[in-house]
Formats: structure tokens, C-alpha cells, sequence
């Protein structure tokens, strides 16, 4: 019989008591602060995410910080951040700022967009992220993974220690643009292409702008912002004129009147989407061009950061190198890179991956704000407050995971000791609720095809295991420091 789990079933009580708040934030635990400027001086600039889970471990699962004035209720408890993202978007909402400066970007997507609009938009772009359209993708996915697999071979040959964060970073970049927009930005063997230059520069300029603690670009011009502006300007130009001459072949234009083009890309997807309830609702061209927008942004850097943990983890444990390795040689027998049926079949690469997002989230917090007055557990919350959800320590909690700093893949195989807690639902590195990552699929996939690819041809080593890999919060949580030596395999 399963164990009960008392966290568990003290939330439950707290979540049914919700109606009857007993504490304020005044009532909370939290750092003490500065005047004025409260916690801020305390959040390293790219470090900031171990900083909420230090005084997480410090203060207990619900406690208060403050951004400036503004007291903010942090949780960790999972049921209350299951919770709060389930009341999601009447009583939760992303925090405000997301959706500012995306709306003066002109790309107010799935993302970042709430309530109705965002209803509107998930209700039609989330199945153009199933798992049927997903499966269409593969040969793009594993020509990009071969071209992955040369560029590491050449590496093995010259005996040289790979930064596969940036090699990562460009196929997710290859990956995603292809299946996005049809255009394979060919960054791996082509170096750095004009377009995702533009690209980086609006991510890192977004990410930015979302941070700050005061619009300055409203009132300054600086480069950096001159130069955003410009990389928005040729990436709106661009996707909205791949926009107009896809709608031209699938609505029958260039595609000729009887036989329209079938969709190809995300962007096809989009743009034939009918809601099956109300089949008039549609995406306009700038909901399409935000979307387009959004799935790169979205999908790059969280799959390169979690593929890049993964070798670590790989790396750093040769008993679990090992018997991936034997999976991946038993499954793929004399192929180098999964056919889609045996990328299904590579279960413990599978528990690899899940227990890498377990300890090394791309997104370890998410940022929320309440739409009106409300409760979370017996915390009385106001209209507007912000809310930090620590959606990683809620899966580094003994109850849910038993020993939980351990790196233990064979937990998500059922092999874990009875005794031992599992409670994947607690996991929650793709979100919960009903704005749960819709590209999970597509994330797995590409995760089971390269890391089966890199199994097959390599074995893989820290260059240097004295030296530390750091936590680094970018748009995403990324390994810094990680730089791997492959030794070519004899079957490869
Ligand atoms: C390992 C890779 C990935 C991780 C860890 C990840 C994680 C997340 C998380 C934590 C959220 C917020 C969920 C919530 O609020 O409850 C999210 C949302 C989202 N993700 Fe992912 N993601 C990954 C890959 C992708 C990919 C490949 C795509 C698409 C190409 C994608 C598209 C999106 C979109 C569009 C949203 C917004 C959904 C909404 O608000 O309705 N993600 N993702």
C-alpha cells in the first residue's frame, strides 16, 4: 500500500480551510530587507533563483520578500503550487510585466497573453503541439541530430573538450526554427546566422526589459534598446511576410485553388487552426507572427539547458552512462541515431531526462500575480500581490521524492525501495495546470533522440571534474563552466 504523505494531507486541510484565511503576509516569515529597496540587493544578478530556494530552506515552504515596497508571497508547498497554478487564468494571472513589454513588442502569445485572449489562443495553437504533429517533425529533428553528431565526432578526432551549451543551444536553434517557420537556420555548420543574431538580441532584450525594476527604455534610448528595436523590426518583417506566403499556398493562393498545400510548419499549423466549438475563431496574422515568436523563445534554451544537464549528469555518473548505454545499444541495435518507434522505447534515458528536470529545472520559479483578493491555504492574499511559485523545490521535498538531492533515475522506473516516497505529480518542471507547457512532446523527443544519438557514438566525460559547474538563471537555468570530452565508440 502506498505510504500517506503527511505534507500532503496537511495541505489538503489548509487548501479546504482556504475560505477562511488566518494569517496576512504580515503574519509570514521572511529576510529581514533594507527600507526602501527591501530584498532586491540580495538577488544576484544571474543567481537569483538560489537565493528564493535559500530562503526557502531558511523560512519553510510559505513566506514573504519584498521587491522594493512590494511584499511578495513565495510558496514551495506542493499542493498550494499545484494550487495556485490550477486557478489559473481567473484567480492567477503571469506577473504583469510579461505581458507589458511583450505588448509593446507587438507579440502578446500564448506565453504571455491572459484571460480571455489567452484562452482564445491555447484553446487553437495547443494541438499544433500534439503529439501526432510532433511525431511529423522527426526526420527534421534527426537530420539535425546527425549534423549534431558530426560536429562532436570532429571534437572526438581532435581530442578536443567541447562548451556543448552553445553546440546545444545551436541544434535547438536549427530544430525550432525549422519546425516553427520551415527554415533551417543551420547554425551548426554555418556559425552564427543573421537571423538568429536579431533573435538573440530581442530574447535577451525581452528577458531584460521583464526584469527591470522601472520602464527606463521609455525614457532613455540606450544602444542596447536602439539595437532591440532593430533586431524586433527585421524579425516582425520577416516572419510576417513568411506568414503572408504561407496563408497565400494554404488558402489556396500560390498552392493553387484546388489543391491548397498541406501544413508543414507550426506556422501552417497556426495558421489553418479552427476551434472545433466555434469554428469562426481563428489567429490573425500577429497572433500567428506572436506565436511564431513565443515557440522559439520558449523552445531553445529550456531544451538545450536540460539536454546540457543531462550530459552532466551523464558525465559526472559513468554507472548510469552505463547502463543508458546498454539500453540505447540494446533498442537501436546497429543504428546510430532512434527511429521514432525506438525513441519511445529508451525508457531509462527517459527516467534520465525526467530526473534531470526534477533537480536541474530549466524554470525552477514561476512569477505570478493574484486578479483580485483571494486565499492560498490560509494566507490571505490581496488583489495584485505578486506570487513566487518554487516549482523546483516542491520537487526536492523529502515527502514527495525520497532522498532527494540524489541523482536516482531507476525512482521514475518504479525501482525505488517501497519506503522510498514518489510523487510524480510533484514533479513540476513543465508548469501544472491549465498552463502546462504545451511543447513537452516535442521537448521529450528531441531529448530521447540526442541523447540515444550521443549513447550510440560516444562516451562522454567531464573535461574536468575538479572544476564546478554552476547554477546560471539566463532567460532559462543553465549549466556554466560544462565542457565535455567524447571518445568515439568502435561501432560508431
Ligand atoms: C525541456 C524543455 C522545456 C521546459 C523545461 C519547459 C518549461 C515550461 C514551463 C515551466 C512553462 C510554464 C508552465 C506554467 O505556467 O504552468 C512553459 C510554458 C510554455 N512552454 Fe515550455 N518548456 C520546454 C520546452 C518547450 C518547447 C519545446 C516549446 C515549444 C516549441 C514550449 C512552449 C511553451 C509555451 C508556448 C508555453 C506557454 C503556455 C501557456 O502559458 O499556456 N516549451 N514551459
Amino acid at each position: 500500500m502506498k505510504p500517506t504523505c503527511p505534507a500532503h494531507d496537511e495541505a489538503t486541510r489548509r487548501s479546504a480551510g482556504a475560505a477562511r484565511p488566518r494569517r496576512t503576509f504580515a503574519d509570514l516569515p521572511g529576510p529581514r530587507g533594507l527600507p526602501v529597496i527591501g530584498n532586491l540587493h540580495e538577488l544576484h544578478a544571474d543567481r537569483w533563483h538560489l537565493e528564493f530556494e535559500r530562503w526557502w530552506r531558511a523560512f519553510g515552504d510559505v513566506f514573504v520578500v519584498r521587491m522594493g515596497r512590494q511584499p511578495i508571497l513565495v510558496v514551495a508547498e506542493g499542493e498550494l503550487v499545484r494550487d495556485v497554478l490550477q486557478r489559473r487564468p481567473a484567480v492567477f494571472r503571469r506577473t504583469r510585466a510579461i505581458e507589458d513589454v511583450s505588448r509593446e513588442a507587438d507579440m502578446v502569445g500564448l506565453f504571455s497573453a491572459d484571460g480571455e485572449a489567452w484562452r482564445k489562443q491555447r484553446q487553437l495553437i495547443n494541438p499544433t503541439l500534439h503529439a501526432r504533429h510532433v511525431e511529423g517533425f522527426f526526420p527534421s529533428i534527426c537530420e539535425i541530430t546527425g549534423r549534431l553528431r558530426d560536429l562532436w565526432s570532429r571534437a572526438a578526432d581532435e581530442r578536443a573538450a567541447r562548451d556543448v551549451l552553445g553546440d546545444l543551444m545551436r541544434y535547438s536553434v536549427d530544430v525550432t526554427s525549422t519546425i516553427a517557420f520551415g527554415r533551417d537556420l543551420n547554425t551548426l555548420r554555418g556559425g552564427p546566422d543573421a537571423l538568429q543574431e536579431h533573435l538573440q538580441r530581442v530574447f535577451l532584450g525581452l528577458n531584460r526589459r521583464i526584469l527591470a525594476p522601472l520602464p527606463y527604455w521609455r525614457y532613455l534610448g540606450l544602444p542596447a534598446d536602439r539595437a532591440y528595436d532593430r533586431a524586433l523590426l527585421a524579425v516582425k518583417r520577416l516572419i510576417l511576410e513568411l506568414v503572408a506566403a504561407a496563408r497565400r499556398e494554404l488558402e489556396g493562393g500560390a498552392g493553387g485553388v484546388d489543391r491548397p498545400a498541406r501544413p508543414r510548419t507550426l506556422l501552417d499549423l497556426m495558421i489553418v487552426a479552427r476551434d472545433g466549438e466555434n469554428p469562426r475563431a481563428h489567429l490573425s496574422d500577429a497572433e500567428v507572427y506572436a506565436n511564431v515568436l513565443t515557440m522559439l523563445l520558449a523552445g531553445e534554451d529550456t531544451t538545450a539547458n536540460t539536454l546540457a544537464w543531462i550530459l552532466y549528469y551523464l558525465g559526472s555518473r559513468p554507472d548510469v552512462q552505463a547502463r543508458a548505454r546498454e539500453e540505447a545499444d540494446r533498442v537501436l541495435g546497429g543504428g546510430l541515431i532512434p527511429t521514432l518507434e525506438q525513441s519511445k522505447r529508451l525508457e531509462y534515458t527517459g527516467a534520465v531526462t525526467q530526473e534531470t528536470l526534477r533537480l536541474r529545472s530549466a524554470a525552477p520559479l514561476l512569477y505570478l500575480e493574484a486578479n483580485h483578493d483571494t486565499v492560498v491555504g490560509d494566507v490571505a492574499v490581496p488583489a495584485g500581490a505578486g506570487v513566487v511559485v518554487l516549482t523546483r523545490a516542491t520537487g526536492r521535498k523529502p515527502e514527495y521524492f525520497g532522498d532527494p538531492e540524489s541523482f536516482r533515475p531507476e525512482r521514475w522506473l518504479g525501482g525505488a525501495p517501497p519506503t522510498l516516497p514518489h510523487e510524480p505529480r510533484m514533479a513540476l518542471a513543465f508548469g501544472s495546470g491549465p498552463r502546462v507547457c504545451p511543447g513537452r512532446s516535442l521537448a521529450l523527443l528531441e531529448c530521447a533522440v540526442t541523447v540515444g544519438m550521443v549513447l550510440r557514438s560516444f562516451t562522454v566525460q567531464l573535461a574536468d571534474h575538479t572544476a564546478p559547474v554552476r547554477e546560471r538563471m539566463a532567460f532559462a537555468m543553465q549549466p556554466e563552466g560544462l565542457r565535455i570530452r567524447f571518445t568515439k565508440r568502435a561501432c560508431a
